[in-house]
C-alpha cells in the first residue's frame, strides 16, 4: 500500500477532524502518500480528490464538523455511481480506503469491497454511538456533553415555573445519547427505543397530584422513540390532563456541532493511528474499535447493521435515580 485515500461521509461529527490529522500525519509518519476525498462518496465519484499531507492537517484537530466535508450520496447506492468512484481512484492511483461514518458510509464501503476490493478500513464516526465493535464511536461524548449542558440550563426555568419539559434529544435509532444524558442530566425519565415503555408508564412516572416534593419534572425522549417524540408526548399528556404546565425543546443540530471533548480527540486520534497501522498489518474490511480501552478490528460483518446494545446497568440506574 503507498497511497492512501481518507473521506468523511454520512453525518459529521465532533472528533472526525481530529481523525482526519491522525490518518493524514499516520501516513505522513510510516512513509505512506495520503489524500483527502472531499464530499463522501460524491466527492469520490466526481475526482474531487487531493493530497493531504502532515501540515495541511494543522490546526483542525479542536475544530467541529469535517474539513473534508460530507455528505449522503444517492448516486454511490447505484452500481454506476460505484464504477465511476473506482475509475477515480485508480486514476488518482490511490490503493486504499479510511472512510469515517457511521452505519450508511458502512454499507456503502461493504458493497464497494466487495465489488473492487480496495483495501479498506473504517473509522467510526458518528454522534449516535450505535454501531456495535466499539464501545464508542467518534463524536458521542461531545454530543452528549452538549445534551447535558442545554439540559442543565433547562432545568433552571423549569425550576423557576415548575414546569415539565420534554427534551429531545438525537440518536436516529438509538438510546444512547438520551440515556446518558438523562442520567447525567437528572431526568425524571428517559424515552428510549430499545425499552418497551407505554404511554402510560410514562404518565405514571411524571405523578400527576401526587404529594410530592418535585418541583420540576425533565423527560428525555430520545428521537427514535417508539411511544412518540417529544411533541407528540408532550400533546398526549396536555389532552389527558391540564395538571402539567408543559413545553417542549427538540436540540436538533446543535447536538453535531462544537469541539470536540478531549475524550473525542483522543479516540478519535487513536483510532486514526490505529486505521493506518492496521492496514500496513494487513488489516482488511474491518473497522476499527476501542473495547474495555484496548483498540480492536471488527469484520464488515460482524458490525455492519448491527444495533449496539445498551447496557443494563445504565437503564436501571436512570430508573433509580429518578425516584
Ligand atoms: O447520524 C447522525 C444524526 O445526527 C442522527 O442522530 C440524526 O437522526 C440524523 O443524523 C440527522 O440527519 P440529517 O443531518 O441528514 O438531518
Amino acid at each position: 500500500i503507498l497511497k492512501v485515500g481518507v473521506f468523511t461521509s454520512g453525518g459529521d461529527a465532533p472528533g472526525m477532524n481530529a481523525a482526519i490529522r491522525a490518518v493524514a500525519r499516520s501516513c505522513a509518519y510510516y512513509k505512506l502518500e495520503c489524500f483527502g476525498i472531499m464530499r463522501g462518496y460524491e466527492g469520490m465519484i466526481d475526482g474531487d480528490i487531493a493530497p493531504l499531507d502532515a501540515r495541511a492537517v494543522g490546526n483542525i484537530l479542536q475544530r467541529g464538523g469535517t474539513v473534508l466535508k460530507s455528505a449522503r450520496s444517492k448516486e454511490f447506492r447505484t452500481p454506476e455511481g460505484r464504477k465511476k468512484a473506482y475509475d477515480q481512484l485508480k486514476r488518482h492511483n490511490i490503493d486504499a480506503l479510511v472512510a469515517i461514518g457511521g452505519d450508511g458510509t458502512f454499507t456503502g464501503l461493504h458493497k464497494f469491497y466487495e465489488e473492487y476490493q480496495v483495501p479498506s478500513i473504517l473509522i467510526p464516526g458518528t454522534i449516535d454511538n450505535d454501531l456495535s465493535g466499539t464501545d464508542y464511536t467518534i463524536g458521542y461524548d461531545t454530543a452528549t456533553n452538549t445534551a447535558v449542558e442545554a439540559i442543565d440550563k433547562i432545568r433552571d426555568t423549569a425550576l423557576s415555573h415548575n414546569r415539565l419539559f420534554f427534551i429531545e434529544v438525537m440518536g436516529r435509532h438509538s438510546g444512547y445519547i438520551a440515556i446518558h444524558a438523562g442520567i447525567a442530566g437528572g431526568a425524571a425519565s428517559v424515552v428510549i427505543p430499545e425499552e418497551t415503555m407505554s404511554f402510560d408508564d410514562l404518565y405514571k412516572i411524571l405523578g400527576e397530584g401526587q404529594d410530592t416534593e418535585k418541583k420540576s419534572n425533565l423527560v428525555v425522549v430520545a428521537e427514535g422513540s417508539k411511544i412518540g417524540d417529544a411533541h407528540t408526548l408532550a400533546k398526549k399528556v396536555a389532552e389527558r390532563s391540564s395538571y402539567f404546565d408543559i413545553k417542549v425543546t427538540v436540540l436538533g443540530h446543535l447536538q453535531r456541532g462544537g469541539s470536540p471533548t478531549y475524550f473525542d480527540r483522543v479516540l478519535a486520534s487513536r483510532m486514526g493511528v490505529a486505521a493506518i497501522e492496521g492496514l500496513l498489518n494487513g488489516e482488511n474490511g474491518v473497522m476499527v474499535g476501542v473495547k474495555n480501552h484496548d483498540m480492536v478490528y471488527s469484520s464488515f460483518e460482524t458490525v455492519i447493521g448491527k444495533h449496539h446494545e445498551i447496557d443494563a446497568e445504565s437503564m436501571r440506574i436512570a430508573k433509580i435515580l429518578s425516584i
